[in-house]
């Protein structure tokens, strides 16, 4: 059985680019038969972020109404929350305990931050957390608790990956004895969409204030969102060129083959951006309009998504706990009774 595993950090709600990247892949990858999925909100990971307590709890519902407005099939994947598994950190401190901190010196995460604070002319480590610094630890925790084979992420995860599988491999070999306690995981990445550029051509994040959110705003604020697209000042009829504007790739991320050399070929031959951003407005629509209404239902009932989640968590947890218990065996501590 092949292993999947994905999660998201809930920290506000979801734009196209998770979707694109991490959700539609995610739940592909779940309806494939042979594959055991096990799909999570991230909240632990959310603390790291955030500091607001009913952020944390309304995103975990929107996330949560997003995944199920989508498409998962709660029969076919384990579906919880990251802090209803309490094996969780534990096994991240077990972890903790054979990661290398030279290693987590090279995070992106956190050298990013170091790298801002140097330019500001602060302190190195200015405003930052151990929560941060040891972040891919805990996704590390996160997936070898479950050993998944494939985790469907965007590109900006690829490194949490690999670090990853460096840790579960130093643990392999420190405590196995002969036995490969956790598989080698593999990241999943979409070549075409692994980064899906926003308004600006950036890649689309949260920080950067330049997402297309999937849901909030409804049909209204998808509209108003793909107007700020930056495009070249080129009018309409003049020729343009399809190959250097994001506004194209993100085109391509909800076209058939067949609709991408279209607008392509129509856009060399003088289409105007509003007629095009229009194109982009109905094709995206089509697919998200009808999950976006499952939505707005779902959210009403919020007890319902509660018990999804306990139910989901149950699931997780008859994993997680003895296979817990054989770690904590290995490491010298005494197993669970
Ligand atoms: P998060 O919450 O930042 O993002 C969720 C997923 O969305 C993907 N993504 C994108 N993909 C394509 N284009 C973009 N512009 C884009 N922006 C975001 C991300 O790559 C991610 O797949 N640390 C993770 C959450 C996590 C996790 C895990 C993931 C915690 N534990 C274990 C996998 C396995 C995060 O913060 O993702």
């Amino acid at each position: 059985v092949q292993r999947v595993l994905t999660g998201i950090t809930t920290t506000g709600t979801l734009h196209l680019g998770n979707y694109v990247g991490a959700v539609r892949p995610a739940i592909a990858a779940s309806r494939e038969s042979g594959a055991e999925s096990f799909f999570f909100m991230a909240d632990y990971h959310a603390l790291i972020k955030c500091d607001e307590p009913d952020r944390i709890e309304t995103s975990r519902l929107q996330i949560a109404a997003t995944w199920l407005a989508a498409g998962l099939d709660t029969s076919r994947v384990t579906f919880y929350r990251q802090s209803d598994i309490p094996e969780i950190p534990e096994l991240t401190w077990l972890l903790t305990c054979v990661t290398s901190k030279g290693q987590m010196n090279r995070a992106h995460a956190y050298k990013g931050a170091v790298d801002a604070n140097l330019a500001a002319g602060e302190d190195p480590d200015a405003g930052i957390t151990m929560g941060l610094y040891s972040y891919p630890i805990l996704m590390a925790a996160d997936i070898l608790m479950f050993n998944a084979h494939r985790v469907p992420v965007g590109q900006d995860q690829a490194q949490h990956i690999e670090m990853t599988r460096d840790v579960a491999q130093r643990f392999n070999h420190l405590f196995g004895q002969g036995r490969e306690f956790f598989v080698l995981p593999e990241a999943d990445i979409e070549k075409e969409m692994a980064l899906l550029p926003g308004l600006d051509g950036r890649k689309m994040s949260k920080s950067y204030d330049n997402a297309i959110p999937l849901f909030e705003g409804g049909a209204k604020g998808l509209k108003e969102a793909i107007a700020r697209i930056v495009t070249d000042s080129k009018l309409p009829g003049e020729p343009k060129d399809p190959d250097g504007s994001h506004l194209v790739t993100i085109y391509d991320a909800f076209a058939t083959p067949a609709q991408r050399a279209e607008f392509r070929q129509q856009l060399r031959e003088g289409l105007a951006w509003g007629e095009a951003k229009q194109r982009l407005y109905d094709l995206i629509e089509a697919e998200i309009g009808p999950m976006r209404a499952r939505y707005d239902a779902l959210l009403a009932h919020p007890e319902k998504i509660e018990a999804i989640l306990l139910e989901g968590a149950a699931k997780a947890r008859a994993i997680a706990a003895p296979f817990l218990a054989q770690l904590r065996e290995a490491v010298g501590l005494r197993r669970f009774t």
